[in-house]
């Protein structure tokens, strides 16, 4: 039982462990996904978009690489089986607040502001009920070209301070960490799937291991122990000597004459338990005759003995006195 606990507890921990493994790799699916679109974005549609943001009184929000990937994995969402999935560019001070980076979140800018060469922290974190997996790269901004709408609202395009307003989104450095590009996927589903998994696997393993054990009782029962209870049978009989030789030699001839054909460890336990046997009842014919000898030898002393006392005896010996007389008394008639 310890066994099947122990590489129930094993396999689970490795199963677990390969859901993680398959989590990370759909998350790095995802982003890597998300950086093509942006780039494309950057590349193509971007230069084609920029006269736009001079001209339009309001901005065009397509331009920006970080928008297009928002709105791209949006999409994605809107498939059911990735609604739990979740991708945003947490940054501390954004220019579209949906992007500002929750408690969470600046934790983890935090620790990418402090340990320079990390370049990615992933794990997982409790939302709504739901485990997520997340996978966070820092984010800093390497191109001057992106300050112009990122160092000062003077800087900025008009429609872009008519859009998102002055405050916000500005003052951010180069090559300084401003925030975290961070993807989450829902993790319950795969443990769930893991946890099915080993719980098959463990009960097909329990079945397995009963059924051996069962196997190996009767195999136990039908090759050893019932081979060895009739000696065990016959041995009590002789021990309460409640069975006589004749009987003895049946019981053998019958129970006993099967395993002592057997060329295995117990043929030869049979027949060593045969030959004791046998040399049980020889000795106790022995000592039978041995005792009817010595009952006759003590029958005779018995009969010498009674014999001596009656001659030894008053009314005898008188009776002899008279015999003798009786033959003086004839001898003298006689003369
Ligand atoms: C023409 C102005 C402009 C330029 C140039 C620009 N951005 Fe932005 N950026 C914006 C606007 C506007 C938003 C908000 C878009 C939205 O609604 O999500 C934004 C959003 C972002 C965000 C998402 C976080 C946030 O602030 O909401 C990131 C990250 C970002 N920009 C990085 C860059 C990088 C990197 C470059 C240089 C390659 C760059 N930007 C160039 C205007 C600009």
């Amino acid at each position: 039982m310890g066994a099947i606990a122990l590489s129930g507890f094993a396999l689970s921990h490795a199963l677990e462990q390969k859901a993680e493994y398959e989590i990370g790799y759909r998350s790095q699916i995802l982003a890597e996904t998300m950086n093509s679109v942006r780039n494309f974005t950057n590349t193509r549609v971007s230069p084609l978009l920029s006269p736009l943001v001079e001209t339009q009184p309001t901005f065009v929000p397509e331009t920006i690489p970080s928008y297009t990937v928002r709105e791209v994995f949006e999409h994605l969402r809107k498939n059911e089986e990735y609604k739990d999935f979740f991708y945003k560019d947490a940054l501390l001070n954004p220019t579209n607040l949906r992007d500002k980076a929750d408690t969470f979140e600046a934790n983890i800018v935090e620790q990418f502001r402090s340990q320079p060469g990390i370049k990615n922290i992933s794990g997982f974190r409790d939302s709504v009920g739901e485990k997520l997996f997340y996978n966070a790269r820092p984010f800093s901004i390497k191109n001057p070209t992106c300050l112009r709408c990122h160092s000062t609202p003077e800087a900025a395009p008009k429609s872009h301070i008519a859009s998102y307003g002055s405050e916000n989104g500005f003052g951010w450095k180069l090559n300084e960490i401003m925030g975290t590009q961070i993807i989450y996927v829902p993790a319950s589903k795969v443990f769930d799937d893991a946890n099915r998994a080993s719980a098959l696997f463990i009960s097909i393993f329990t079945g397995i291991f009963a059924l051996v054990i069962l196997l190996i009782n009767y195999m136990l029962k039908r090759n050893v122990l019932q081979p060895i209870k009739p000696m065990a049978q016959l041995a009590q009989k002789i021990s309460m000597d409640e069975i006589s030789a004749e009987e003895a030699a049946e019981f053998e001839h019958e129970k006993l004459a099967p395993i002592v054909k057997r060329n295995d460890e117990l043929g030869q336990l049979g027949r060593v338990f045969q030959r004791m046997v046998h040399e049980i009842y020889a000795r106790e014919q022995q000592l039978r005759q041995q005792v009817q000898k010595l009952r006759l030898e003590i029958d005779d002393v018995k009969r010498a003995r009674q014999v001596a006392e009656i001659a030894e005896s008053e009314s005898f010996q008188k009776l002899q006195e008279e015999a003798k007389a009786m033959r003086n008394k004839r001898d003298t008639a006689t003369e």
